[in-house]
């Protein structure tokens, strides 16, 4: 078979090179964004009269026809025809005939590529932005339901201060709230055309890179053509920025991972979402978790592909670029699977509130709290912190609360302390008690609940006017 670029050879392709060569097998999941921009190069030459309005109907018409083949699954990809490009350009002439030959006036597939990428890329940020804000969804409607109860909140994986379970959740929506923008903020680095910078310098032709670009829906075009078709900032800026939701997700997992182990106890996984073990008869295991949570490997791994493949890289186009397209497409795939199952997964999940807020029983959750209210009756926090710490270490032994302690007691440690101590103590009262912006007081915790569904709407009708 012809090649596009054949005439100064003499030899046929190694049948071995043409394998190890290709990307068709890969970039075909591109078709759609590959005849778009070519639709889009082929007005743009019209425009310039760089052909006629006539050849590029013609061509506008037969990359239509080659849309509708590709996605009726008749379509052939050929090997010999190496790539996404080349096996639509040749279809093109087959069905069309010499007119075809003008498509890639002005044009290298190198500027393709970094188009056809930077279109994909682009619908998979709304596709994962659109995940997120679903999540997000999900885990206010766990906190709103979740209102009412209290959890054990931990440092050092030991129990801390107790925090309202809404608190907990919301903290998740935060986390996936910076991804979003993150998103948004890589959005403007893609959505920067580089069609027109040709190979590397550009072209003699009069061409207007302008006009490709708007009709794309572009918000600018590329400055300078070595680094357009060179650039893949984008791409790594993205795989950064997904490894960093597999990382919040992976964090989430682990925690439930531990809840759902009998040790505590938290939460039911619905049997849908769990799996068995084919020894053991009695186990159910939170594998979907744990998968989620093992996806970090490969997401870290492609990230590591594309810093290793762009590393030390000289301008311009090298081929090494083309191993970019698995990592991406691989790291995508994956966030946007474990966004959707995750939501899913808390759906289904029952949480065993009465068993946290028994958890919340052990370990002095309300010690601080008891600092906190020496210091209002004038005590300096750190000799407070010393004398409610003499308080754990008398009683921790003999499984004794502080609520439980009598107020003789407790004047033992300190003359200043009154019967109002016990407004302030036991979980369900320190909890109350705390007044700070962004805290886990409960009146706090539900404003903020109620302001990110107003938030969320607000994302949600801005999504739809494909405006993120
Ligand atoms: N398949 C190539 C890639 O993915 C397309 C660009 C090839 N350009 C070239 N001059 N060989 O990067």
């Amino acid at each position: 078979m012809k090649k596009a670029w054949g005439g100064r050879f003499t030899k046929k392709t190694a049948s071995l090179v043409e394998a190890f060569t290709e990307s068709i097998s890969f970039d075909q999941r591109l078709y759609k964004y590959d005849i778009e921009g070519s639709i889009a190069h082929a007005r743009m030459l019209a425009q310039c009269s760089l052909i006629t309005l006539s050849e590029c109907n013609a061509i506008i018409k037969g990359l239509r026809g080659i849309h509708k083949e590709i996605e009726s699954g008749t379509f052939q990809f050929k090997t010999e025809q190496e790539d996404i490009h080349m096996n639509i350009e040749s279809a093109l002439v087959e069905r069309i005939g010499d007119v075809a030959k003008k498509l890639h006036t002005a044009r290298s597939r190198n500027d393709q590529i970094a188009l056809d990428l930077r279109l994909w890329m682009r619908d998979q940020i709304l596709e994962i932005i659109e995940a997120i804000t679903a999540l997000q969804s999900e885990f206010i409607m766990q906190a709103k339901t979740a209102d009412k109860h209290i959890l054990p909140g931990f440092t050092h994986f030991q129990h801390a201060q107790p925090v309202m379970a809404g608190h907990y959740f919301l903290a998740y929506v935060e986390m996936l709230e910076r991804d979003r923008t993150r998103l948004v903020d890589c959005r403007k680095r893609v959505n920067v055309s580089p069609l027109g910078a040709c190979a590397l310098a550009g072209t003699t032709l009069d061409i207007k890179p302008e006009i490709t670009a708007k009709l794309l829906d572009f918000d600018s075009t590329f400055e300078n053509s070595i680094d357009a078709v060179s650039d893949r900032d984008f791409c790594l800026e993205f795989a950064s920025v997904l490894a960093i939701i597999s990382v919040h997700l992976s964090r989430f997992c682990e925690e439930w991972i531990v809840w759902s182990s009998q040790g505590f106890d938290f939460l039911d996984i619905d049997d849908s979402y769990c799996t068995g073990s084919s020894i053991m008869p009695q186990k159910k295991n939170p594998d979907v978790l744990e998968l989620i949570r093992g996806k970090c490997g490969r997401v870290y791994g492609n990230l590591f592909s594309l810093l290793t493949i762009m590393k030390g890289l000289p301008l311009s186009y090298n081929r090494d670029m083309q191993e970019d397209k698995e990592a991406i497409f691989d790291t995508s795939d994956t966030i946007k699977e474990c966004l959707l199952i995750l939501k899913e997964l808390i759906k289904k999940t029952a949480l065993k509130f009465e068993n946290m807020e028994k958890s919340c029983e052990k370990g002095f959750l309300d010690a601080t709290g008891i600092a906190d209210y020496l210091v209002k009756k004038g005590i300096p926090f750190r000799e407070s912190h010393e004398i409610v710490g003499t308080m754990v270490k008398k009683y921790s032994g003999d499984g004794k609360r502080l609520q439980d302690v009598s107020i003789k007691d407790f004047k033992k440690f300190s003359p200043l302390i009154d019967k109002d101590i016990y407004e302030t103590i036991g979980v369900k009262n320190y909890i109350k008690q705390y007044k700070s912006p962004g805290s886990t007081s409960p009146a706090s915790v539900r404003k903020k609940i109620r302001a990110w569904e107003r938030k969320l709407q607000k994302h949600i009708t801005t999504r739809e006017k494909k405006f993120v």
